[in-house]
Order: structure tokens, then C-alpha cells, then sequence
């Protein structure tokens, strides 16, 4: 017998739909919401609302790709928690009303632990190699920044978190200071491929053990850019692309020292980077480069599974469904990671 089941995350400001069978990928669909370009930053208000908008179109072209209909599916994966309150409400009623019709069992996913199962993520026939247990994972989203062991597919062990800001969150808030519209994380990315990333140097964090920190990175950043603009206002759009590679540069570089401390404290060498700021041509390169030379094998999903994407959830539903790992109707969604 098949296993069929439809994921759907809501978690920020991408309404997304997927359908996963025996653990391969049948369909991923994504409305990305544009309503927050211009104000800056995602307006939880807005998110709600456009998710509202956006689901039941995402969840039906998600069936349609995958050529099933929703009398196929058997059980329904929502992403819990952590994101905006009012985005995942949407998502976790939607998928506890539908789960109530069809009389399928629901099941609540962390979506952290999602962005670590994006590795696995997989389509009948792929010759993609997946992780092998125990194996070290780089999480790096926009709020979060996280060194974690898994020892099995369900279980996180984390070894170190940020202090501050998330990794995503820095590159976000140094792309708003040279005044780039949000998300600047893939402009600061596109811009510096055409900049030298030794033009400038920003004083990182020295924190200890595996913890990570970025808002003294920020600041400094801020510091220097202020004290340039006195002297020369266009110094940003004159130097645009060398100040892009230099503050990735440093973002990537207090990245990949600690993953770097983990894989030798740990003795790991299956090595996983994931989550929104994984799709950064830089952070890929390095850890690339760093394997090579570390002989580590690495594992970091296609761009379109590295930012947010219902595919992940699917895949981790498929996981707890061989778990038994259920969800009541009547579990609520966790704002935050620590309380999930
Ligand atoms: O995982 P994700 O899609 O959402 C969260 O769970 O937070 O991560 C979003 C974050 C944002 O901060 C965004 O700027 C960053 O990932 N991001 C990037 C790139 N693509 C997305 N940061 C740097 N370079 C990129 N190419
Ligand atoms: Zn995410």
C-alpha cells in the first residue's frame, strides 16, 4: 500500500504545498507573498492574509502536479512551529479541517527540523546521495542559526545556537543598511559575485564553544558605513559590490569556523548545511572547499529546498508517519523554538 502525504508550511511569508509518496517527492508548490517588499520587512497581518488567500489554490496544484486528488492522501503534515503566530494558525487550521474531512491522521512538524530532512528530500529514481547516521548539521535560516547532531531521522542534539542574531537575520539587517530591500540575503549573494571580499574587514565575534554571535558584526558594519557616509555620500553605491563580498565573507567565515570545531569535537565528517542562508553561493563554496579538504562528505539541498517549501514538511511527515508520531487536533502552534 502507498503512503501519500500532503505537507504544507506557513510558517513566514511563503504559503507552500507538497505531496510526498513513500517518501519521494511527487509535488512542491509555492505562492511567495510580494505584499511585504515594500514595507521593509514580512508584516505578520499581511502574511495571514495572503496565506489565507493562498492555500487552497498551492494545496490543489500541489495534487494536481503530482497527478493524485485529495481522496489519495493518507495523512496531512503541518508545520507547528517556530514562525508567526497568525501564518501558522492558517496553515494548522487548514490542515486540521482537511484532515478532519478525509478522516487522515495529522501530524505536527518542527520546522527546523524540517530544514535538516530537506537533505532527504528525494524523487523516485534520483541517484541524489542522502546522509548517513550520525551526521553533523549547519541550520541557517532567517531566524535561526543552530549546530545540531542527528542520530536518527527525528531527533536533534543541539550543540551550539546563537547568542544573537540568526545568520539569515545578518544578512537581512546589513542589506537594510545599504538601503537593499528585504529579503537582502540574495541581493548581498548576487551583488557579491562581482566584488572583491578582501576590500573591507568587519570585526566578527569571538564567542566561545560552538555558539555563533552577529550583532557585533552588524554594528560594526553599521559603525563603518555611517562614518564613510560623512566622508562621501555615495559611498555605498560606489562600492556595492566589494561591501557585499566582504560582509559575506565575514558571515560565511564565523560559519564555517564553528562547523569546522564541531566536525573535529564530534569526529563527524557526514556533514549537512540547510536552511534559507544554505542557498548562499559563498557559504556553499566554502563548505565545499573545506570538505574537499577535510575529506568530509557534504550535503546541502538544490537551492528551491533550501529556503522555506512544503517539500521538507512532506518528507518529515513521511518520517514521523513511520513513527507512529501523530498529532491531536488538538495541539495549537508554538511561536517560538524553545517552547516547541
Ligand atoms: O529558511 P528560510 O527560507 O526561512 C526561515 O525559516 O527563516 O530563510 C530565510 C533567510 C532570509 O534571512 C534570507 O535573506 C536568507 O535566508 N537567504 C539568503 C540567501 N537566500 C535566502 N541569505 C544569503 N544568501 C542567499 N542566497
Ligand atoms: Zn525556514
Amino acid at each position: 500500500m502507498k503512503l501519500t502525504v500532503l505537507g504544507i508550511e506557513s510558517s513566514c511569508d511563503d504559503t507552500s504545498a507538497a505531496i510526498a509518496e513513500d517518501g519521494f517527492l511527487l509535488s512542491n508548490k509555492i505562492a511567495n507573498q510580494q505584499v511585504h517588499k515594500e514595507y521593509g520587512g514580512v508584516v505578520p497581518e499581511l502574511a495571514s492574509r495572503a496565506h489565507q488567500q493562498n492555500i487552497i489554490p498551492v494545496v490543489d496544484a500541489a495534487l494536481k502536479e503530482a497527478g493524485r486528488t485529495v481522496k489519495d492522501i493518507d495523512a496531512i503534515a503541518y508545520t507547528r512551529g517556530p514562525g508567526l503566530m497568525g501564518a501558522l494558525l492558517v496553515g494548522s487550521s487548514f490542515a486540521k479541517g482537511l484532515a478532519l474531512s478525509l478522516k487522515v491522521p495529522l501530524i505536527d512538524v518542527n520546522h527546523l527540523l524540517a530544514h535538516i530532512l530537506s537533505v532527504f528530500i528525494v524523487r523516485k529514481n534520483s541517484a541524489l546521495a542522502v546522509p548517513v547516521f550520525p551526521f553533523l548539521c549547519l541550520v541557517v535560516s532567517g531566524g535561526h542559526t543552530l549546530l545540531v547532531i542527528m542520530q536518527d531521522h527525528l531527533h536533534m542534539k543541539i550543540i551550539g545556537q546563537t547568542i544573537d542574531d540568526a545568520a539569515g537575520e545578518a544578512f537581512d539587517k546589513c542589506a537594510k543598511v545599504m538601503g537593499l530591500p528585504y529579503p537582502g540575503g540574495p541581493l548581498i549573494d548576487r551583488y557579491a559575485q562581482n566584488g572583491n571580499p578582501t576590500a573591507f574587514r568587519f570585526a566578527k565575534a569571538s564567542v566561545k564553544g560552538l555558539d555563533f554571535s552577529f550583532s557585533g558584526l552588524k554594528t560594526s558594519f553599521l559603525y563603518y558605513l555611517r562614518d564613510r557616509l560623512k566622508e562621501n555620500n555615495d559611498f555605498i553605491s560606489r562600492n556595492l559590490n566589494d561591501l557585499c563580498a566582504s560582509i559575506q565573507k565575514a558571515i560565511v567565515e564565523s560559519l564555517t569556523v564553528k562547523l569546522l570545531k564541531a566536525a573535529r569535537e564530534t569526529q563527524i565528517k557526514e556533514i549537512a548545511v540547510v536552511g534559507g542562508v544554505s542557498a548562499n553561493s559563498g557559504l556553499r563554496e566554502a563548505v565545499r572547499a573545506l570538505g574537499d579538504e577535510m575529506k568530509w562528505n557534504i550535503y546541502i539541498p538544490e537551492l528551491q529546498y533550501a529556503t522555506d517549501n512544503a517539500a521538507m514538511i512532506s518528507i518529515t511527515g513521511y518520517y514521523k508517519f513511520l513513527n507512529h508520531q501523530f498529532s491531536s487536533h488538538h495541539v495549537t502552534p508554538v511561536a517560538r523554538f524553545d517552547q516547541l
